[in-house]
């Protein structure tokens, strides 16, 4: 942990989170090894291109890994205590109540058979069992009322709303029993642009309004831009930089991180990733050394050698490159200053 994160105080903690997955051929490393705090009232963003273990990463932080899928390793500390190894009733117990996910396509996979208000319903009376369905129903109309839906959709099913609208039915279920941290997998990533940024604008008051703390996942770093405090940059199955959104936009460190930055062509005009190269290692068998070397312009010897540690290379940025030194005072040099361009 670098020297700011210790003054201030996290609401989760990750560290050394490892997820694998089980195949014919050896285990996929799909998180391996990744550490971040998430504070209070902040939205982290976690980005990085398909395949690159975002998904995972928020199932892991749920301890919601199915077969193949397995931790292999780390600490989830949420309000310090650790879920992993928690009792599976425990588990439950939390979640939604502390620990909401809004899943990689969860308006499609909203009961279509059930009225909006029921699905919500039984999330609230899952863990508030002394709740009597009927009563419910200004809980909800204020939860749609927040999300900024009309009060006609709780008598209405799925099928009958928009994606955005589905959209925000997920995020009141996640909100509905008020919980610490929610983690937002890709909430905008299938609505057309216009959609996106009412649903976007959505999660942002949403935030604000209860003081939640939110992981957003995306692809989309224009609207990360728009919406997160930091971001962590992933590539396979690491985390490779994180940094205050600003930071990361104005002066990003990592090789991979200026990849992703100058994929953007302005923060008005949003537009997804668009790396044409993906991940170049078999994911189980990754290089020693950096995991980005087969791709990286700057490759020296010692990133096929040796793993590079995270460093603060400036106030809450952190990034894991060998291309930074860090001296003891805190400054730090590029060694490409240094010998130009490798
Ligand atoms: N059930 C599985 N069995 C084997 N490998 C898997 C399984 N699920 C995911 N993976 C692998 O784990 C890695 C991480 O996948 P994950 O879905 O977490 O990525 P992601 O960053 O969320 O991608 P996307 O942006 O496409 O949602 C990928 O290499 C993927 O192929
Ligand atoms: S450690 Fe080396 S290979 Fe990895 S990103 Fe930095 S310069 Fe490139
Ligand atoms: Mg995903």
């Amino acid at each position: 942990m670098n020297k700011h994160e210790q003054e201030r105080n996290p609401v989760l903690k990750v560290r050394n989170l490892r997820v694998y997955y089980e195949t014919p051929k050896g285990d996929v490393l799909a998180v391996d090894g990744i550490d971040f705090n998430l504070y209070e009232g902040e939205t982290l963003g976690l980005v990085g291109e398909s395949g690159c273990g975002k998904s995972t990463a928020a199932m892991g932080i749920l301890q919601l890994v199915t077969p193949p899928g397995r931790i292999v390793d780390g600490e989830v500390m949420l309000e310090g205590e650790n879920l992993l190894g928690l009792p599976d009733k425990e588990l439950r117990a939390m979640r939604w109540v502390k620990l909401a996910l809004i899943p990689q396509g969860a308006m499609n996979s909203l009961n279509p058979t059930m009225k909006v208000s029921d699905q919500i319903a039984d999330v609230i009376l899952a863990h508030e069992k002394k709740y009597d369905r009927k009563r419910l129903k200004p809980r909800i109309l204020e939860l749609l009322s927040l999300v900024g839906l009309p009060g006609r959709v709780y008598e209405l099913y799925p099928h009958e709303l928009s994606g955005g609208m589905k959209q925000r039915v997920c995020i009141a279920m996640a909100i509905a029993l008020n919980p610490t941290v929610i983690v937002a997998d890709e909430s905008t990533s299938a609505l057309d642009v216009v959609v996106q940024r009412v649903v976007a604008q959505t999660m942002l008051r949403v935030k604000e309004a209860l003081g939640v703390s939110m992981i957003m996942i995306g692809h989309d770093m224009g609207l990360m831009a728009q919406m997160v405090d930091r971001i962590a940059v992933m590539y396979a199955g690491k985390i490779v930089e994180i940094a205050p959104v600003k930071d990361m936009f104005t002066d990003p460190k990592h090789p991979y991180s200026e990849l992703l930055i100058d994929s953007v062509p302005s923060l008005k005009e949003r537009k997804p990733l668009k790396i044409t190269e993906g991940i170049t290692h078999d994911p189980r068998n990754p290089p020693p050394g950096c995991i980005f070397q087969l791709r990286c312009p700057f490759v020296m010897d010692v990133c096929r050698r040796d793993a590079p540690p995270m460093q603060e290379v400036k106030p809450d940025q952190l990034v894991a490159c060998h291309l930074y030194q860090v001296h003891e005072d805190g400054s730090y040099i590029d060694v490409r200053d240094v010998v130009g361009n490798p």
